[in-house]
């Protein structure tokens, strides 16, 4: 596994608003509340490995909220976005995931109607 620890600047796609009212570092995104409302990324990896993504996230409601994480159009698995407490609490869920040498996508969807947790930043 792969710990390179760099925020990935920005997203590429998201259907949903980039709000502030929660905090988030300057900013987050509160995707559309329904099924497979996503949020894309591109990264970049100089080898191809096992890489830990951390997704900082805050989830004020008091169900937990599964997403399906998919790399270069593959599914890989499925997490939750456990509750926070408020939507001001920001954590991370961690998951590994497989990278290719080169550019590769990322794309968290929701499974569920109400959406996702509101994604402040992806880190690898
Ligand atoms: C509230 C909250 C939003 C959040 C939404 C949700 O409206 O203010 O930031 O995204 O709940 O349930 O997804």
């Amino acid at each position: 596994q792969t710990v390179i620890e760099e925020q990935v600047d920005g997203f590429c796609f998201a259907n949903g608003v980039t709000e502030t009212e929660h905090g988030g570092l300057g900013g987050y995104t509160n995707v559309v509340n329904e099924v497979g409302s996503s949020i894309h990324w591109a990264v970049n990896a100089a080898n191809a490995g096992v890489y830990e993504l951390k997704i900082r996230y805050a989830l004020g409601a008091t169900d937990a909220r599964p997403g399906e994480l998919t790399v270069n159009q593959i599914g890989q698995q499925t997490f939750d976005f456990n509750p926070t407490t408020a939507w001001t609490d920001w954590q991370y869920e961690s998951m590994n995931v497989m990278l290719k040498q080169g550019d590769n996508s990322i794309e968290l969807s929701s499974l569920i109607a109400v959406g996702l947790g509101n994604v402040d930043s992806l880190t690898i």
